[in-house]
């Protein structure tokens, strides 16, 4: 929802200054931003589980993404197109560091800050989509931190609440805020009262808990336990940031075989296409953790 509403936002923005006909968005390849008919259209058009409704959704500009190719390659490739396209764009989307989802790939933070560059030179907004990386999970609060860009829209959700209830929010600057006066959006639940009670219980919780500590506990066991599945020939790629860890293999998984012995080692993991994931709770106690990696391991050498 809360970029079903940044999207709506960034359109209703340029409308209000006369300029409706920025209404298209541009996003890097590789991303993932929900289910909802706004978000799926710029989700990645092969990757982002949507294919099966790409003849219904509008259509958007899809670069390069720094994840799958040089960080100067990427941004030659946003710069062009917005060169070209800035007419037509009202914002740029795209996950920080981490892109989830669609296919769990970590690329170099500069490239945010110089995305917003070339965004703000040709009149693009920029909204990052801290959804599955906020609230600590890449090792700083929010991902964004890593390079300190400033979106024109940030959107949040899942850790929002720790999980416990469903609540998702769309943060923006006072100028955006001014230019588009009443958001044309108004859910019967939004800013529900109790799960807004339940984010700040959970951002209390989160803040006066030693939570560095726990992501850089959690991210060296990974680094130990995990990095040596490099050398297996059935895995093509081991990334790790904060508390994630993932296994990209050569071949795609088979998911029904994989989840089921899972479960007889212990654990309860969710592969897709050729990735093997974990992104643990940070109270996850050593040993639970190395449960984890151990069953990652078995499970990789007997793929
Ligand atoms: C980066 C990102 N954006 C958006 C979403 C969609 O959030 P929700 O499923 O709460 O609508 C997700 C969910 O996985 C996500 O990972």
């Amino acid at each position: 929802m809360s970029v079903e509403v940044a999207l709506k936002m960034a359109l209703q923005y340029w409308h209000n200054k006369d300029q409706s006909e920025k209404h298209q968005f541009i996003t890097i390849r590789g991303g993932y931003h929900g289910d909802t008919f706004g978000a799926m259209s710029v989700c990645d058009p092969d990757n982002g589980m949507h294919h099966l409704f790409s003849g219904v959704l509008p259509k958007h500009f899809f670069v390069k993404s720094p994840s799958m190719v040089s960080m100067d390659e990427a941004l030659q490739d946003l710069e062009a197109t917005l060169k070209q396209n800035s007419d037509s764009i009202a914002a740029m989307i795209l996950e920080p560091v981490v892109q989830g989802a669609g296919g769990m790939r970590i690329y170099n933070p500069q490239y945010l800050t110089k995305a917003k560059a070339l965004c703000d030179q040709h009149d693009v907004l920029f909204i990052l989509d801290e959804i599955a990386t906020g609230f600590g999970r890449t090792g700083e609060l929010f991902a964004l931190e890593y390079v300190d860009v400033t979106p024109d829209i940030l959107c949040l959700g899942k850790a929002l609440t720790g999980g416990y209830m469903t609540l998702a929010a769309t943060l923006t600057t006072d100028e955006i805020t001014n230019t588009v006066g009443t958001l044309m959006h108004g859910p019967t639940f939004m800013a529900n009262p109790l799960a807004c009670a339940v984010a700040n219980a959970s951002i209390e919780l989160l803040l006066n808990s030693p939570w560095q500590d726990d992501i850089a506990r959690i991210e060296k066991i990974f680094h130990a336990e995990l990095s040596s599945l490099r050398q297996q020939d059935k895995v093509a790629d081991v990334r790790i940031l904060g508390a994630i860890a993932v296994i990209e293999m050569k071949e795609e998984i088979r998911v029904e075989w994989m989840q089921k012995r899972l479960i007889e080692l212990g654990v309860w993991l969710r592969p897709y296409g050729k990735l093997l994931y974990t992104m643990p709770p940070f109270v996850i106690t050593d040993d639970e953790l190395i449960t984890i990696t151990k069953a990652i391991k078995t499970i990789v050498e007997a793929s």
